[in-house]
């Protein structure tokens, strides 16, 4: 942690530096510093000691209406006048401060070395100074701008050349920057306390905004980062399969290893998700949440809304996004709203992000597709990583949405009742996930059979309780989809006995849903009821047990985990499913009749 500020203006820079860095100093306190460009004479001091301890007898003579300050906390380099900033270029023309760090200075440095650069401190802040030197052709923040380009890590900077007098420039990328705003004087300060005896009306930098400020005016230039498209050629073609949707469902152990790669510190129960980092404060002080999707992702937002209810200890609503917006729903700035979508492109799911923004809330998303409208449109978010999706049917996104969404549960119960037991045994199970989906694809073959078994029936009903009911309408979807000569429903179990019980028959198969979990002994029921109506059953439970292979007529295991983890494996066998009785009905499963991949039409 470090303090920076600076001044242009009209008036004398110095004392004003002097009292904000005062300030500052809880941010910092082995060292300190500043640099005033002067009418006649510069003035650069770089010192060891408390800012709150400094006199400077001669502060009279020091005169000059543009500076930079900085009090250090240090992090790269010993505690010595020379380490303190401001640092400076070879020639003394550029006078850097910075709050942050840089991680690849060294690199940097050897480089800038390489190429004649003398340096004159131990810190990776000098760096900046030497690069911003080396890019000067004949304006500052074109030199800052090619600068930054080059630095990995975190900064808040003010910069001055000699050789562009009439400038401050200032940046930010992860380390706080405020642009304060007076009559005819500008102020950038890390934090509001230094600048607000001089004014109160201040503009927050965001991340990679460059502020290019005059005694007169400012303006601020946005510095678009570089997306790095993580998918190769290869994952856009077919391999060995026949089709997309095959491929893709045979990707899904893959895919759950790519989606939780680096995010799990599994010894402290915790989960670390970089693209949430900036609003983990604003998280805490979420009240409810409401997750939003179209089909399948509306379908892994239902699972969500059972995991987070759960596990978070927070009022969780699940909203179909084309219906979220048109019914006025209540929210406010304490209200999260998630956002589901592979292709980050749904108009549906878009616009209803853009009706929560305009109701102040915090808007986040889980998208496969980087730089999308969706992933720009929300405040923050967790990608995929999953490469693409080719097949119009979705399913390794949705069982990638499935694992992101149990991460997501995990940070934010930790963040409030969840223990750190809890927290561990989740992620721990979570990681067994790839094995187990692996486990549950050797089973294609049979599932395949089944699928040739019942391609003559013409209606199916899918039914599951607690946290595979989601998945009952997921199944459902998927063979109306991909094998859209059948009918299929899905629903929760508890309801078929208000209705749907009439229309079972010897001719109307039910998928039933039916793991070792807490509603286990309920779906047994279900299926008791559908067999003494002479109705199919073919059962997903937990290997090995038999109670539910003498009931129903057919069985597909799943391995044996966790009741919030029992939906990501059950959803493979549907998946599969639907693509066989596609395929054995001599449907193209990769592009279904009348549907398209990305919906970008409300
Ligand atoms: C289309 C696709 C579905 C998908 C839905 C949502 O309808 O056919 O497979 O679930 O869009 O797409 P998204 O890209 O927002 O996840």
């Amino acid at each position: 942690m470090c303090g920076i500020i600076g001044y242009i203006g009209k008036k004398n820079a110095f004392p004003i530096l002097l009292s904000g860095l005062k300030k500052l100093e809880y941010r910092g306190y082995d060292s300190f510093g500043f640099f005033i460009l002067g009418k006649n004479n510069d003035f650069l001091l770089k010192k060891t000691g408390k800012i709150s301890e400094y006199k400077n007898k001669s502060q009279k003579n020091i005169k000059g209406n543009l500076g930079i300050g900085h009090t250090r906390w240090a992090t790269t380099g010993a505690v010595t006048d020379a380490n303190a900033h401001p640092h400076f270029d070879c020639q003394k023309n550029i006078f850097v401060v910075h709050n942050g760090i840089i991680e690849n200075y060294k690199k940097l440095k050897e480089k800038l070395i390489s190429e004649g650069h003398k340096f004159s401190s131990e810190t990776d802040s000098e760096v900046i100074a030497h690069l911003i030197e080396k890019h000067f052709q004949n304006n500052l923040e074109e030199a800052v701008r090619k600068t930054l380009k080059k630095l990995r890590g975190t900064y808040g900077i003010a910069v001055i050349s000699k050789k562009d007098p009439e400038k401050l420039v200032a940046a930010k990328l992860g380390s706080p920057l405020l642009l304060g705003i007076n009559h005819n004087e500008f102020l950038v300060a890390s934090d509001p306390s230094a600048i607000v005896s001089h004014t109160r009306q201040v503009i927050t930098l965001d991340d990679n905004e460059i502020a290019v400020i005059s005694p007169n005016d400012f303006f601020i230039l946005k510095e678009k980062p570089i997306e790095k498209i993580e998918w190769k050629i290869e994952e856009a073609e077919k391999k060995e399969f026949s089709h997309f949707m095959l491929k893709e469902i045979f990707e899904i152990p893959e895919s759950i290893e790519k989606s939780i790669a680096g995010r799990i510190i599994p010894d402290k129960g915790l989960v670390k998700l970089g693209g949430l980092e900036e609003v983990l404060d604003r998280l805490k002080k979420i009240e409810k949440i409401t997750l939003i999707g179209c089909g399948t992702a509306q379908h892994a937002a239902q699972v969500g809304e059972y995991m987070f209810e759960e596990y978070i200890g927070l009022p969780i609503k699940t909203e179909i996004s084309s219906e979220f917006r048109y019914k006025k729903p209540i929210l406010d700035e304490k209200t999260a709203v998630l956002a589901i979508s592979q292709s980050g492109e749904t108009a549906d799911t878009l616009e209803a992000i853009k009706e929560a923004k305009r109701k102040k809330c915090l808007t986040l998303g889980i998208v496969n597709a980087v730089g999308s409208s969706i992933a720009r449109e929300t405040d923050a978010g967790v990608y995929n990583r999953i490469g693409p999706e080719i097949g119009v049917a979705a399913t390794k996104s949705f069982i990638s949405q499935l694992c992101i969404l149990v991460l997501i549960t995990v940070a934010l119960g930790r963040q409030r009742e969840m223990d750190l037991v809890t927290g561990k045994k989740i992620l721990n199970e979570l990681q067994k996930l790839p094995e187990l989906a692996k486990k549950t694809l050797e089973q294609a073959d049979k599932i395949k059979e089944l699928a040739e078994k019942y391609s003559e029936y013409k209606n199916f009903f899918f039914l599951g309780r607690k946290y595979n009911y989601p998945i009952a309408l997921e199944g459902a979807l998927k063979l109306k989809e991909i094998a859209w000569k059948i009918h299929a429903e899905g629903m929760p179990a508890g309801e078929i006995k208000h209705g749907q019980l009439a229309l079972i028959d010897e001719n109307f198969p039910t998928v039933c849903l039916c793991p070792y979990d807490s509603v286990y002994d309920k779906m047994k029921n279900a299926i008791e009821e559908i067999k003494a109506r002479k109705g199919l059953v073919i059962a997903i439970t937990t290997e090995k047990n038999q109670e539910i292979k003498n009931l129903a007529d057919d069985v597909i295991y799943i391995p044996k985990t966790l009741e919030m983890l029992t939906p990501i494996l059950a959803a493979i066998p549907l998946h599969l499913f639907a693509a066989y009785l596609g395929l054995e009905l001599g449907l193209d499963i990769d592009k279904p009749r009348n549907l398209a991949k990305s919906v970008t039409v409300e």
